[in-house]
């Protein structure tokens, strides 16, 4: 069953652009991307977006679909009527390069400001034990496709461009929470999340668990458990003299 939607796409690039639309066949089963990979085929040629599996796993076909943070090969066609008008616009905290395609190195910069995971010095690989729960544990933050839509999202950066520098966004801190909790980590990642990488800003709306596609639980697995354990560090009388008068030793854990 065809019929004929409304869609509404913002066409432009850094410098000025506006919404336009267009009437577009859409078919059972399609989804937005679908819709868009139309357009460029028999209406607009040179619509740039980026794309790359079309089955919700590189991240890449982030956009803003009626407002919402979306995967577009991910968002059915079926959820709307046949008389909505469908606006997709690009991803709104990072700057246009054109169309619906936004320059994403926020990102990457904020990825290459946390230090890599770093066993204690002297265990070598093959001597590494974890407890099964420590495991598990960090495979749900594993599940991230870098999609960006939480980075988008977290009102933090959104309307404040400000606040980029000194914030990592819930993505980055989530990357912290994950080498923090891990058991041979012996990197000092409560100071860092709290002094360089903004955790402090985040004030646990839960908007960035909200649109993950992968429907990891950010706020209440990550971020949360951060901020209590950096609480504690910082509180704790035992915990802070404990830290001031023995190294931590993680290679039992
Ligand atoms: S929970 Fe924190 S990181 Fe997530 S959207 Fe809210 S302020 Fe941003
Ligand atoms: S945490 Fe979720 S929303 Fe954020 S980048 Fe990863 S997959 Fe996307
Ligand atoms: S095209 Fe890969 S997630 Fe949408």
């Amino acid at each position: 069953m065809s019929y004929t939607a409304h869609f509404r796409v913002w066409r432009g690039d850094s410098e000025k652009g506006d919404l336009v639309d267009y009437r577009v066949e859409v078919n059972e089963g399609e989804v937005v991307l679908d819709i868009i990979h139309r357009l460029q085929q028999t209406q607009a040629g040179d619509m740039a977006v980026r794309w790359n599996c079309k089955a919700g796993k590189c991240g890449s076909c982030s956009a803003e679909i009626n407002g919402r943070p979306r995967l577009m090969c991910m968002t059915r066609m079926s959820t709307f009527t046949e008389s909505d008008v469908i606006t997709v616009t690009p991803l709104r905290a990072f700057p246009v390069v054109r169309d619906l395609v936004t320059d994403v190195e926020f990102n990457y910069q904020k990825a290459r400001e946390i230090p890599a995971f770093a066993p204690p010095e002297g265990v070598a690989p093959g001597e590494y034990r974890m407890q099964q729960v420590d495991v598990e544990r960090s495979q749900e933050f594993r599940k991230c496709i870098e999609c960006y839509l939480c980075q988008n999202t977290c009102h933090v950066v959104r309307d404040h461009e400000e606040n980029k520098a000194a914030f990592a966004g819930p993505r980055y801190l989530m990357r912290i929470a994950e080498l923090d909790m891990h058991p041979l980590d012996a990197a000092d990642r409560q100071r860092a999340a709290q002094e360089e990488h903004g955790l402090g800003y985040c004030n646990i709306t839960k908007c960035c668990t909200e649109v993950c596609p992968e429907h990891i639980k950010i706020t209440d697995n990550a971020l949360i458990p951060l901020k209590e354990r950096v609480v504690d560090r910082k509180y704790d009388p035992i915990v802070w003299l404990g830290n001031k008068l023995f190294k931590r030793d993680k290679t039992d854990a």
